[in-house]
């Protein structure tokens, strides 16, 4: 059985990075550890880390990602939520015992080497969920 270890962080998609950082960094006091831009995904993210996890603030770059599309739809707001598995591709196996709905059917590989997959809205009261395996 695999198991949820913590939230690993919080994404908000912002269609304004520095009017998001005033309130973020700025009015809050999170320290901003980097600002990235990601061309594969066409967006610039924020990193703002906690203890054990995270504040990521997601900006499109262009009109034709995923995220552009998103923000245009819904406006600015609450993205997703990333839940760090000790183990996803049981986990995944488990969910879909369950019948839950999942967007990415097997584990993706990050940049990085982080394990992650995405957990369909629709199964999950209606937030994005994202999973992590270190
Ligand atoms: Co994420």
């Amino acid at each position: 059985m695999s198991h949820i270890k913590r939230i690993n962080h919080v994404a908000v998609v912002v269609d304004d990075m520095e009017k998001a950082l005033s309130f973020w960094r700025d009015a809050l006091g999170m320290e901003l550890h980097e600002l990235r831009d990601v061309p594969v995904e066409k967006s610039q993210i924020a990193f703002l880390p906690l203890e054990g996890s995270e504040v990521e603030l997601v900006m499109p770059t262009s009109d034709d990602s995923g995220i552009a599309r998103y923000l245009a739809k819904r406006g600015p707001g609450m993205h997703h939520i990333c839940l760090e598995v000790d183990d996803i591709a049981g986990m995944l196996a488990q969910l879909r015992t369950k019948g839950v709905r999942l967007i990415n059917e097997e584990p993706r590989t990050s940049a990085d080497g982080k394990k992650y997959a995405f957990i369909h809205p629709e199964s999950t009261a209606g937030v994005l969920v994202e999973l992590y395996e270190l």
